[in-house]
């Protein structure tokens, strides 16, 4: 079983702010670092780092060049990883605030011209033993969830960003959501600050029967819905320095502790740590753990008798 990335490469343009910025107002950032990002890229680099074998699938102008190294430097095939000519690399601009938090304007760049053949092209080298991970960073997705499914290949979605373009997607097709409350409650038709946690995983439940989801629910942790059955897993106190790629890094630990075999609530607790790691971290790629890491981090946590953060609902 091998899993297949077609995701987005970024550069990350990140400004520290005291506040985001608001209509009409003129702010000075207090610093700018650049970083490598791009969901798709993040999640692959944290299916290499975790140890499974990944390949990412994406575009990248000339100047992007050094993404696709740093996917090779962290154990992900790059063989499908094109330079495309006259069209810049996707890029980010993330304002960060003293909390870690962020907000961010994506530029799609070369990410925006993945088209059917290029799908085609790739997925003609999986077989229906193998998993393809999409999100909604790069062109086609709607072609490329029809394309995966017709393959016979399982595939898993993380819906970002949820726009138009993602709702118009034959989501039906999906065998595995992995996303925020966010994103699911404008996946379901419901009002964010009005919906639990618990209703939103239900909602998806109703809608999706088929699917597992996977839901992360910011510092208070995640849970998923998975055959039918209801985990939760709290999440790891640590001193948040920026949480940019957290889910990325989350989603990427979690599929691959499931394309190892190991069951959902194992997953969640691995992804958890692995997510706790990348937000006491600055920067998306740079911040993604080694698995040695987590597994430092789950063992000091074991010692400190965490088993009480696993709980099955249901
Ligand atoms: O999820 C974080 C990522 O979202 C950033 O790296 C940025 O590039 C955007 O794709």
């Amino acid at each position: 079983m091998r899993i297949v990335n077609i995701g987005s490469l970024n550069v990350d343009f990140v400004y520290d702010v005291d506040h985001f910025v608001q209509k009409g107002e003129t702010i000075s950032s207090k610093g700018r670092s650049a970083f490598a990002g791009g969901k798709g890229l993040n999640q692959s680099i944290a299916l290499g780092r975790a140890g499974v074998e990944v390949f990412h699938a994406g575009l990248v102008g000339r100047e992007g060049a050094f993404l696709r190294d740093l996917l090779r430097d962290s154990g992900v095939n790059v063989e499908w990883v094109r330079e495309v000519e006259d069209c810049p690399s996707g890029h980010a601009i993330i304002q960060r605030d003293a909390e870690g938090d962020n907000c961010i304007i994506l530029y799609g760049g070369a990410n925006r011209m993945v088209d059917e053949a290029f799908v085609d092209e790739v997925l003609s080298s999986f077989s229906p033993d193998d998993w393809v991970l999409l999100q909604n960073e790069t062109g086609s997705l709607s072609y490329a969830i029809h394309a995966a499914k017709d393959r016979g290949m399982r595939v898993v979605l993380n819906p970002s960003p949820v726009d138009d373009v993602l709702l118009g997607c034959p989501l039906e097709l999906v065998d595995c959501f992995i996303l925020n409350e966010g994103e699911a409650a404008r996946i379901v038709g419901l009002d964010v600050a009005r919906s639990t946690p618990e209703r939103l995983l239900a909602a998806m439940g109703e809608r999706f029967p088929r699917a597992d989801t996977v839901l992360t629910i910011g510092s208070e942790g995640s849970m998923c819905r998975c055959s039918g059955e209801v985990f939760l897993q709290s999440a790891l106190r640590v001193n948040a320095v920026d949480t940019t790629a957290a889910g990325d890094t989350f989603t990427g630990y979690y599929l691959a502790e499931r394309a190892k075999g190991h069951d959902a609530p194992g997953a969640l607790r691995v992804a958890s740590a692995a997510s706790a790691i990348a937000v006491s971290r600055e920067g998306a790629a740079p911040s993604i753990p080694v698995r040695s890491e987590v597994e430092e981090l789950l063992g000091s946590t074991e010692r400190a008798d965490s088993g009480s953060l696993l709980r099955a609902m249901a």
